[in-house]
């Protein structure tokens, strides 16, 4: 490699962009709070920065091709000088030194396991190594990681990484590896951290989230839903919200935290991917039609007013017009308030990429579009159904027009509100339009005596 003078210099300015998942954007923020802490300091666009982390996701095909379009973006600044290239996340992990191969301009591979020694990775590539560090360590990077910066009003905070479901389609488990819960004290005291920086709400993030498991401080085995009513328990917390789960690990003490637990919000995650028992099951699910519809029935009876989310696969091998006709069927079944869907995309190294039958482009586009239109629909009836109601909204940051502000319900719909009142407030309001992706809301003012 020749030696490039600008890379030699001090990184000074820092920009991180996360793809994928929220346990990524999580990941992004810790970065970026090392990078502090090690004297750099965060920039808007690449374009100002000496060093530019693309922390990416490996979930589907067009992220990689993403990926390598922003390197050529990002690799040389208006000025002509090039800023030093690191590619951290799911795509890293997963492609390796493959990266650096591709990409020439990438001075850093670094896994979602590694990124603690991001300080030492930096300083290796100064000297002009092409570093990579794919390891899943024994010490784990939250012992390391500095203590939480100032904080927007809602956080996230990961308290389980990794993945052992294996669905067949999947990718999580290679690259974030094997299900592993964080300690309790630690889950706690960042979670204090985060209240002390800011917070109001707290959003607990996992692969697998609803897998936690983990021991109290009295020495007594809890699950998500112990940890859970311990975060009711801080003062300062308004909210909790949590995601993703998978709906095995549903037990009846979370469930049952939906009924008691005041400042859990009422709504749930619960991807089922498809409606059909065949695809279920080549799936890998560990799942049925009906367990998952019986576990949103005992969900709904203690908590009737909670909000479903889900994720859809269309076209997933071997999927036919009747499998179709079944994932159509569970989502008018359930009557989701916010989903998420995608193509089917082969991923290498999974089992589903070498099954047979794969679903032309063309039926997965005419599906997809078929599915999104009924979720919508679900959407925005869910959204109307609010017409008229006084509510709380976590106000999070500005709107487009002067004077608004934007906020989230309980149920996580994005609330506009005319206000003065700064972010971070909770206010109630009353609900006075309602489109297909969010509301318009007011001041609630004391009715007149
Ligand atoms: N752990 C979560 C999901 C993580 S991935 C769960 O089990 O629900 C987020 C979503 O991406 C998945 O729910 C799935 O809908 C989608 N996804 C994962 N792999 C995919 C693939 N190969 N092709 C298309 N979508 C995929
Ligand atoms: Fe992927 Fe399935 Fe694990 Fe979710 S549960 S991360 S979809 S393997
Ligand atoms: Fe993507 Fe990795 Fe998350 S593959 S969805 S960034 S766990």
């Amino acid at each position: 490699m020749t030696a490039n003078p600008d890379k030699s210099a001090s990184p000074q300015r820092y920009f991180v962009k996360s793809y994928g998942c929220q346990m990524n954007a999580y990941d992004g923020e810790r970065m970026g709070e090392l990078l502090g802490t090690s004297g750099m300091v965060a920039v808007e666009t690449a374009d100002e920065a000496d060093i530019v982390l693309l922390n990416t996701c490996h979930i589907r095909e067009r992220s990689v091709d993403k990926l390598y379009s922003e390197i050529g973006r990002m690799r040389v600044r208006p000025d002509g000088t090039s800023p030093m290239m690191a590619v951290a996340g799911c795509v890293a992990q997963a492609e390796g030194a493959e990266i650096s191969r591709r990409a020439r301009e990438v001075d850093i591979v670094v896994g979602p396991q590694a990124y603690h020694r991001l300080p030492d990775l930096i300083a290796r590539a100064r000297k002009g190594e092409r570093v990579v560090d794919t390891d899943m360590p024994v010490e784990s990077k939250f012992d390391v990681l500095p203590k939480r910066k100032r904080q927007g009003p809602s956080a996230f905070l990961t308290v389980q990484e990794g993945c052992d479901k294996f669905c067949t389609y999947c990718v999580v488990p290679y690259t974030r590896g094997a299900e592993v819960s964080r300690p309790w004290a630690a889950v706690m005291d960042e979670a204090r951290a985060l209240i002390d920086a800011g917070a109001v709400e707290i959003t607990l993030l996992g692969q697998n989230v609803n897998a936690w498991t983990g021991v109290d401080e009295k020495g007594q085995a809890q699950g998500l839903d112990g940890l859970i009513r311990a975060l009711d328990r801080l003062n300062g917390l308004a909210r909790i919200r949590y995601t993703t789960s998978h709906p095995m690990d549903m037990t009846e003490g979370l469930i049952h935290a939906h009924k008691d637990v005041e400042k859990l919000m009422p709504f749930l995650h619960l991807p089922v991917q498809s409606g059909s028992e065949r695809i279920l099951k080549a799936m890998n699910r560990s799942h049925d039609r009906d367990t998952y519809l019986r576990i949103i029935e005992r969900v709904r009876a203690v908590r009737p007013d909670i909000a479903i989310s889900g994720d859809f696969i269309v076209g997933f091998p071997g999927e036919t017009d009747r499998d179709f006709e079944d994932t159509l069927q569970i989502i008018r079944d359930v009557d989701y308030s916010l989903a998420f869907s995608f193509k089917y995309s082969p991923r290498p190294g999974t089992p589903a990429a070498t099954m047979e039958d794969h679903v032309s482009d063309a039926v997965m586009s005419e599906r997809l579009q078929l599915l999104q239109g009924l979720l919508n629909e679900q959407q925005h009836r869910f959204n109307q159904a609010a017409l008229g109601r006084r509510t709380n909204v976590l106000l999070e940051r500005l709107g487009k027009k002067p004077g608004q502000k934007i906020g989230k319900s309980p149920w996580l719909q994005s609330v506009i509100v005319d206000t003065d009142l700064p972010i971070g407030s909770l206010i109630e309001v009353d609900i006075q339009t309602a489109g297909p992706n969010s509301l318009g809301a007011t001041l609630a003012m004391e009715e007149a005596a």
